[in-house]
C-alpha cells in the first residue's frame, strides 16, 4: 500500500498547554531555525539500515518515510487557563528566558481555546477559561466545532490530536465505555463517567484526527474509541509518554533480564515541583500515574516465567511534589539484584532529569508517526508506537511489549514494512554461508 505524500500543512492539536506542549512548540522552533538539533528525536536524528550490513544503506528515518516537514506543523491548544503559549512556557520555567525569547513569535501565535474541564477528574487544579453545555455530547460538538475553525483558519490539510493535559483521576472502565452506542448515549445523558479526555478524544476521531494519548489516562483504552477508531478509520496511540525514570527502569530491566540476574526490589522515588507534580499530589491522579509506571517491570522481567529470579520481587513507585525542583525532577532508583549462588548486589541510579526537556521530543515523534499512520490508512492501535509510553496499548489478547529494544526494532521494522522493504531479523547467516 503507498502512503500519500505530506501535502500541505499538518494542524498539531493539543489539549493542554502546559510544561510539555510549551517545550514542544518552542523546541520546534528552535530547530527550524537552526538554534538547536533535534536532540532525543529519533525521527529527526535516528537512522534506519536497509538491507545487508555490507550494503552501508543507513539512511535518516525521515529520508526513508515521507514525514511532515517541520515548517508546515501548525499549533492549536485548549486550556483551562488564558496565557498564551509565551506566557504559558514563562510560566512553566522549562526554557531560560533567552531560550523563550526565540521563540516568542511561535509561542505567543498559539492563543489556547477554551478547555473542556471538570474538576471532578483533576482535584488540585481550576481554571476559569472552560467551556460549559446542558450535556457532555454538546461539548463534544463544541470541540468538533474548534476543530473546522481551526482547519479553515490555518488551512490545514490534516491534523493529529496529542493529549498534554494533566492526569485525570484514577477509574475502571465500566458498561458505558464497553460500546459506541452506550458510550453516545452516556455523552448525551451527562454521565459522571465520561472524562473530560474521553470527550476530546470522541471529538478527534469524529472530526478524522488521530488520537494519541500522552498521560495515564483511561482515555483511548476504552472499546467504545476504539470501535470509533475502527469505523473512522483513524489511529490512536498511548498511553503515558515513556520519560524519567520508566525510560530508565525499561533500559535497565532488559538488560539484567537478559543475563538471567535476579531481582529482589526495586524501588522508585522522586521530587518534582512542576504543575504536574502538583496535580499527582491528588492521591486519585497518583494512583492513575501509579498503575501505569508499575506495570512495565512485570511485564519485561515475567515472574511467572522465571519465578527463580522475579516471583518476591518487591516493586514501589513514590512520586513526592516538592515544589523548589520545578521541572528538574530528581528520580531515585534502588536495585535490589542477586546475581551467581544468590549473592546479593545493589544498583543506585541518580537521575537529574528534566520532564519536558525529555517527553518534548516524543511529542513530536508520535506528531508525525500519527500523520504518516493517517496518510498510510493504518486504523485502530498503533501498537508500532510502544517505544513513546510507559503503558502501551494493545489488542485485548495481547500482552504490553516493554522492552525498549524490542520496541525500537518493532517500530523501525514497522516502517520497513510501510516502505515495502525486507524486515530485519538480526539472524544474519547469510553472512556465513560459505562455511556451511
Ligand atoms: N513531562 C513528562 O515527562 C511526562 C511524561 C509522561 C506523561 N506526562 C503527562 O503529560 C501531561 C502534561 O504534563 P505537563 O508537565 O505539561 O503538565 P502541566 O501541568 O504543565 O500542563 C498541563 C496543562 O493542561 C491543562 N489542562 C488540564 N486539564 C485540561 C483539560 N481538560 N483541557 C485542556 N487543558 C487542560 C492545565 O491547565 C495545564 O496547563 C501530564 O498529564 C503528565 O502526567 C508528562
Amino acid at each position: 500500500m503507498d502512503t500519500k505524500a505530506p501535502a500541505g500543512k499538518l494542524g498539531v492539536l493539543i489539549p493542554g498547554l502546559g510544561a510539555v506542549s510549551t517545550t514542544f512548540i518552542a523546541g520546534v522552533d528552535a530547530i527550524i531555525n537552526g538554534h538547536s538539533a533535534p536532540i532525543g528525536s529519533l525521527t529527526q536524528m535516528g537512522t534506519i539500515r536497509l538491507g545487508k550490513r555490507t550494503d552501508n544503506n543507513n539512511p535518516k528515518i525521515k529520508e526513508f518515510v515521507p514525514l511532515a516537514d517541520l515548517g508546515d506543523l501548525v499549533f492549536g491548544a485548549w486550556d483551562i487557563f488564558e496565557d498564551d503559549g509565551f506566557q504559558a512556557a514563562t510560566k512553566a520555567a522549562v526554557l531560560s528566558p533567552q531560550d523563550l525569547e526565540k521563540a516568542r513569535t511561535a509561542l505567543e501565535a498559539v492563543k489556547p481555546m477554551k478547555a473542556v474541564f471538570d474538576q471532578e477528574y483533576v482535584k488540585n487544579l481550576d481554571g476559569d477559561y472552560k467551556k460549559s453545555a446542558p450535556n457532555k455530547m454538546l461539548l463534544a460538538e463544541m470541540l468538533m466545532e474548534d476543530i473546522k475553525t481551526f482547519r479553515k483558519t490555518n488551512n490545514t490539510t490534516r491534523e493529529v490530536m496529542v493529549w498534554c493535559a494533566s492526569t485525570e483521576v484514577y477509574f475502571e472502565p465500566s458498561d458505558i465505555h464497553s460500546s459506541l452506542e452506550k458510550f453516545e448515549a452516556a455523552l448525551r445523558d451527562n454521565d459522571d463517567r465520561i472524562a473530560p479526555s474521553m470527550i476530546y478524544a470522541y471529538a478527534a476521531l469524529k472530526s478524522g484526527v488521530p488520537f494519541f494519548n500522552g498521560a495515564p489516562n483511561l482515555t483511548v483504552d476504552i472499546p467504545a474509541i476504539q470501535e470509533l477508531a475502527m469505523e473512522t478509520g483513524l489511529p490512536i496511540a498511548g498511553k503515558d509518554f515513556k520519560t524519567g525514570q520508566t525510560l530508565i527502569k525499561t533500559i535497565l530491566a532488559p538488560g539484567l533480564k537478559s543475563r538471567m540476574l535476579g531481582v529482589d526490589g526495586w524501588f522508585s522515588t522522586n521530587i518534582l515541583g512542576n504543575r504536574d507534580g502538583e496535580v499527582l499530589d491528588d492521591p486519585m491522579s497518583f494512583k492513575t500515574k501509579e498503575v501505569s509506571k508499575k506495570g512495565a517491570l512485570d511485564y519485561i522481567l515475567q515472574p511467572d516465567t522465571y519465578p527463580d529470579l522475579y516471583k518476591d520481587l518487591y516493586h514501589k513507585v513514590r512520586i513526592n511534589y516538592y515544589p523548589p525542583r520545578g521541572d528538574a525532577k530528581e528520580g531515585w532508583d534502588n536495585i535490589d539484584i542477586f546475581g551467581w549462588m544468590g549473592y546479593k548486589m545493589q544498583i543506585k541510579v541518580d537521575f537529574l532529569c528534566r520532564d519536558s526537556i525529555l517527553a518534548a521530543p516524543i511529542v513530536l515523534d508520535l506528531v508525525l508517526f500519527a500523520d504518516l499512520a493517517l496518510r498510510h490508512n493504518m486504523r485502530g492501535i498503533q501498537e508500532w508506537l510502544s517505544f513513546y509510553f510507559k503503558s502501551p496499548m494493545v489488542a485485548p489478547e495481547l500482552y504490553p511489549e516493554h522492552d525498549i529494544f524490542i520496541q525500537l526494532t518493532k517500530l523501525k521494522n514497522t516502517l520497513r514494512w510501510m516502505m515495502g522493504e525486507e524486515l530485519i531479523t538480526h539472524v544474519g547467516h547469510e553472512y556465513y554461508d560459505s562455511y556451511e
